[in-house]
């Protein structure tokens, strides 16, 4: 933990030039036991709501890896910290998929690195046959607004499923 907030130290103050990369994560029990706390910090903040960082890395992990339909692309700065994720399940009929969860680093928030993650989730999708992608996403922070302004008409269906409706909204994505 005290190399990651020297890094995050660092790279708030422009010590180091901050490059951004990704990489789809295959999992064994050894890469996953070297970015898991990394990860279970993210999910916490992201989505933990007060839960033991412990049980998000574990509920994380499993049965999580042993879908095989599931894809997990890894967003690292420049001196390999996982920064975020982006996890996505491919359907049955391998044409469509739907975004499972996305998150960021707090402190890495608000400058667009999404795209990042998203542009290398969607190439990694296209390859695998998908066409179509589906996407639940929270409106508070403006992020259903940044979908929108993002991929313009190449949404397909802007919806409420009725079981969020003032704080979700559905979309469906052509690829
Ligand atoms: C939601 C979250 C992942 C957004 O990440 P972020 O990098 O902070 O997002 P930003 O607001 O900086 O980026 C949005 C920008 O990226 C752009 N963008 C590019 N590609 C994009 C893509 N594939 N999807 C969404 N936005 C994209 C948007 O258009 C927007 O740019 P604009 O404001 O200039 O139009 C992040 O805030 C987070 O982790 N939140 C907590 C967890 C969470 O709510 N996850 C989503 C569950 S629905």
């Amino acid at each position: 933990m005290i190399y990651r907030d020297k890094i995050l130290s660092m790279e708030k103050e422009k010590r180091i030039d901050v490059q951004f990369t990704t990489n789809i994560f295959v999992y064994t029990p050894e890469s996953w036991a070297k970015i898991a706390d990394e990860i279970a910090l993210i999910d916490s903040t992201a989505f933990g709501g007060g839960v033991p960082l412990e049980r998000v890395r574990d509920n994380f992990s499993h049965p999580n890896f042993e879908d095989p339909s599931l894809l997990t692309v890894l967003l690292y700065s420049k001196l390999g910290l996982v920064i975020g994720y982006s996890q996505a399940e491919q359907s049955w009929t391998k044409v469509s998929a739907r975004i499972v969860r996305t998150a960021i680093a707090p402190e890495y928030r608000g400058r667009g690195l999404v795209g990042n993650l998203m542009n290398r989730m969607e190439t990694e999708l296209k390859s695998r046959g998908v066409t179509t992608l589906n996407r639940k996403v929270r409106t508070e922070g403006g992020y259903a607004d940044a979908i929108r302004r993002h991929y313009k008409d190449k949404i397909i269906a802007d919806y409420t499923d009725d079981i969020h409706p003032m704080t979700e909204r559905l979309f469906v994505i052509k690829l």
